[in-house]
């Protein structure tokens, strides 16, 4: 398998719950290491532009005012099958269809306040790491 980088987000929601390490815990427990982070209040232009493919959704203006609504913690994470290993890890994005110890599942309350965000694909991966951070701020680890 491929070593692989995916965005990974925790959510205004979380982050009010004071649960970033929780979440954390969930990374580091399955083998994903984080090589790049940094805590951002986003502006409304920073998360419509995030966004921008969900701008025709019906959900869009609340997704971008909730993702607004306080700070979020944004990093990179490193492993064998990153992309699919953290959706995994995250769950279902409503919490109620979530599986048993997930992400969404112990920290998310609805679809639209669901506490993590997960790239979907390697190629969006691509995509969303660049839109937060240069690669000098990503830390391959030598350790
Ligand atoms: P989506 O890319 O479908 O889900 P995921 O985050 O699991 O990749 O949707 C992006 C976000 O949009 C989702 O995390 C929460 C919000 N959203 C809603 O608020 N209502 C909805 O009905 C859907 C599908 C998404």
């Amino acid at each position: 398998m491929a070593i692989e980088r995916t965005i990974s987000i925790v959510k205004p929601d979380a982050v009010g719950k004071n649960v970033i390490g929780k979440i954390y815990d969930r990374f580091e427990s399955n083998g994903l290491k984080i090589v790049a982070a940094k805590m951002k209040h986003l502006s409304r232009r920073e998360a419509e532009g995030f966004y921008a493919v969900h701008k025709e959704r019906p959900f869009f203006g609340e997704l971008v005012d909730f993702m607004i609504s306080g700070p979020v913690m944004i990093q990179v994470l490193e492993g064998e099958n990153a992309v699919a290993k953290n959706r995994e890890i995250m769950g279902a994005t409503n919490p109620a269809n979530a599986d048993e110890g997930t992400i969404r599942k112990d920290f998310a309350d609805s679809v639209g306040e669901n506490a993590v965000h997960g790239s979907d694909s390697a190629e969006n991966a691509a995509i969303e790491i660049a839109y937060f951070f240069a690669e000098t701020e990503i830390c391959p680890r030598t350790r």
